[in-house]
């Protein structure tokens, strides 16, 4: 297996914090939840950084945790890694190049492994779709302690929904003060109909100054039957 070195990001302690609340949130969720989907309704609300951020926080409690992204319309891992090269990725495995053990990557941090995008593919929801991407999916369950898989915005693009549907949990999170409700509660609806359990909401990116909320991006149950 080859490995990565990750750049290292420094985070704020409030941050840390979130993170530490929303870890031991997941943890709550119970034994049968370790493949976990991340998404959101629109870009750059902080879906990979957070996801990313998480597992680096479940690792710090000796957990063995597989970060796939599945965001294969826009990778962003090469940007967060210090040294080391990445040639194949899920891409590669989804269409046959390569087994599921070349394209994942060990890395600096104990009990970190990576899957990267690959090539950005043509074809992206077809490419999902497909049984390999299920068995994947079933294998690392097997494997790790956790699976977290970054995704597409669900609000643009229906890949994180394909993917939902051999999760066993999703989160959605969303940039405080960015996503109208009624988009946020039609994507909620979106991931619902996979019939992958919605564990959460994250809500990201909170700006502390005007204290609307007393954190800095925060973890809320979702609960199923609220009306507000
Ligand atoms: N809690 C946060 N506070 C401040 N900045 C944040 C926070 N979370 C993410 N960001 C920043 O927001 C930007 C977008 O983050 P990120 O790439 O994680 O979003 P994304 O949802 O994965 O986007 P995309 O849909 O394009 O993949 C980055 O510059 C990141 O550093
Ligand atoms: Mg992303």
């Amino acid at each position: 297996m080859q490995k990565l070195t990750l750049k290292d990001n420094e985070l704020p302690y409030e941050v840390e914090e979130e993170l530490k609340s929303l870890r031991t949130n997941l943890q709550l969720c119970g034994d049968d939840k370790r493949v976990i989907l991340v998404t959101s309704c629109f870009a750059n609300e902080g879906k990979s950084t957070t996801t990313r951020e998480l597992a680096r926080s479940l690792t710090a409690l000796g957990k063995n945790v597989l970060l796939i992204d599945s965001d294969l319309r826009k990778s962003v891992v090469k940007e967060q890694v210090e040294s080391g090269t990445i040639g194949m990725g899920l891409t590669h495995y989804l269409i046959r190049r390569c087994p599921a053990a070349d394209a994942i990557y060990s890395t600096n941090i104990s009990g970190l492994y990576l899957m990267p995008a690959g090539a950005l593919p043509p074809n992206p929801s077809e490419l999902l779709s497909s049984q390999r991407m299920a068995e994947l999916l079933d294998r690392a369950r097997e494997t790790y302690d956790y699976v977290l898989v970054d995704s597409a915005p669900l609000g643009m693009v229906t890949d994180a929904a394909i993917v939902a549907q051999h999760c066993d949990g999703a989160v959605l999170l969303i940039e405080a003060g960015t996503v109208q409700r009624r988009l946020a509660q039609e994507v909620l609806q979106k991931l619902q109909n996979t019939q992958c359990p919605v564990l959460g909401v994250v809500l990201n990116k909170v700006d502390r100054r005007q204290d609307k909320y007393y954190s800095y991006g925060r973890y809320e149950k979702y609960y199923g039957n609220s009306k507000d």
